[in-house]
């Protein structure tokens, strides 16, 4: 009798140490691994938070309690690099190991101190997200389609860079829509993505300006498409059409009329390692090869298959005849 109470309450203190073991790991260990996440930016996500909810008490020529947070550096001494735990900073956002929680007023979102937690323990660098702004550059105006500032028009060379690079399929096309994105016609466009005027706060423009979109395994847009949509941005982001510039008197050349034609549909598919079918279409003997054989005709023609393969991006019938006219009169280059 006496022996069995005695196990039973080993049985339930051993119960009880297990429990609480589980219960410090779990604290310990929330799951929360930031190798893995972003890194967080510095100068856009944390010295925001610090200026706007700590300064006005914790400034350059205001510093309660001894400390500040007004830079860089002032916010680095109250913080141990890779250790949010033990950061004094950290610890007066978290009520932990002061007796006042910091801001006295008003504490910190959940959201802003998971910023400055993860920012820490990814070592508290001095990251550096601001984007430079790319200055207007004007573009080669010798190119069909050519869009300098003023000149750019939404449908004939904004959305054709857009659906070839973007809306295409399993990525922001209408089915799969990555990330809530549709980049499909204008109205899709200016929902969420374009701040007219604003380039820089256009995250159509600063997502391919910094080369985040299209995705790594995908031709990055060229300096000269950036500008384009640069420049559509800014000078209103207006749903312009523009009279074609398309025009078949004359003798096509590949330099003059073909490699624009192909550069602003074709080679975001067709173009390096990547390239859809091993159809390179970024230089003139692959180009004329794959004319002679006609299959560049048959496809954007929509006989064999249809090139661009989305129908909002097919080419316009005049840069079909252009094409045509290039063939028959030789296949020039210059
Ligand atoms: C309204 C003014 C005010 C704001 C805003 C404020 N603090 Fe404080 N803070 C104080 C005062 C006052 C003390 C000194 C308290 C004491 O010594 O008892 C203090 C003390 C501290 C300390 C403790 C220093 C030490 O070693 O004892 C830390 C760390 C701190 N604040 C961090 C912050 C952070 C981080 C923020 C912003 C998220 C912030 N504070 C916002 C007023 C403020
Ligand atoms: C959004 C990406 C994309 C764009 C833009 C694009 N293509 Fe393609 N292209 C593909 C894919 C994918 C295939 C392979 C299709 C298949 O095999 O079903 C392909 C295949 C081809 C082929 C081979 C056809 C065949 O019968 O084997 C040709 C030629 C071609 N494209 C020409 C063009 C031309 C010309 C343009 C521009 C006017 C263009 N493509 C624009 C994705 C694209």
């Amino acid at each position: 009798m006496q022996g069995s109470k005695t196990i039973r309450i080993s049985l339930k203190l051993s119960m009880a140490l297990l429990f609480l073991g589980l219960v410090y790991i779990q604290c310990r260990h929330d799951g929360l691994n930031v190798t893995t996440l972003k890194p967080v930016c510095f100068d856009t996500e944390i010295s925001p938070i610090f200026l706007n909810k700590c300064a006005t008490c914790h400034g350059q020529n205001r510093s309660k309690g001894g400390v500040a947070f007004y830079d860089y550096n002032s916010i680095l001494a109250s913080v141990k690099p890779y250790d949010a735990q033990n950061s004094k900073a950290y610890k007066a956002i978290t009520g932990k190991g002061f007796t006042q929680l910091m801001p006295p007023k008003g504490a910190l979102s959940e959201n802003e101190r998971i910023l400055i937690r993860v920012w820490i323990d990814q070592g508290a660098k001095n990251t550096v997200c601001t984007i430079t702004p790319t200055p207007v550059v004007p573009v080669d105006t010798t190119r069909t389609g050519g869009s300098t500032a003023g000149a750019v028009c939404f449908q004939r060379d904004i959305l054709p860079i857009l659906t070839s690079s973007c809306g295409t399929s399993g990525c922001h096309d209408a089915q799969t829509h990555r990330e809530g994105y549709t980049i499909i016609d204008y109205a899709s466009v200016m929902t969420n993505l374009v701040k007219a005027g604003s380039p820089n706060s256009s995250r159509l423009y600063t997502a391919v300006a910094n080369n985040n979109m299209p995705p790594n395994s995908y031709t990055k847009l060229t300096q000269a498409k950036k500008d384009s949509i640069y420049n559509w941005i800014k000078n209103g982001a207006l749903n312009g059409t523009c009279t074609s510039t398309c025009d078949t008197t004359g003798v096509m050349t590949y330099q003059n009329q073909i490699s624009a034609i192909l550069s602003n549909n074709c080679v975001s598919c067709h173009s390096g390692a990547n390239a859809q079918k091993g159809v390179l279409l970024d230089n003139y003997a692959s180009v004329k090869a794959n004319m002679d054989n006609g299959s560049i005709l048959s496809a954007v023609k929509g006989i064999t298959l249809q090139m661009p393969p989305t129908p909002a991006s097919k080419i316009s019938s005049c840069q079909i005849r252009q094409l045509e006219l290039w063939k028959s009169s030789g296949e020039l280059q210059n």
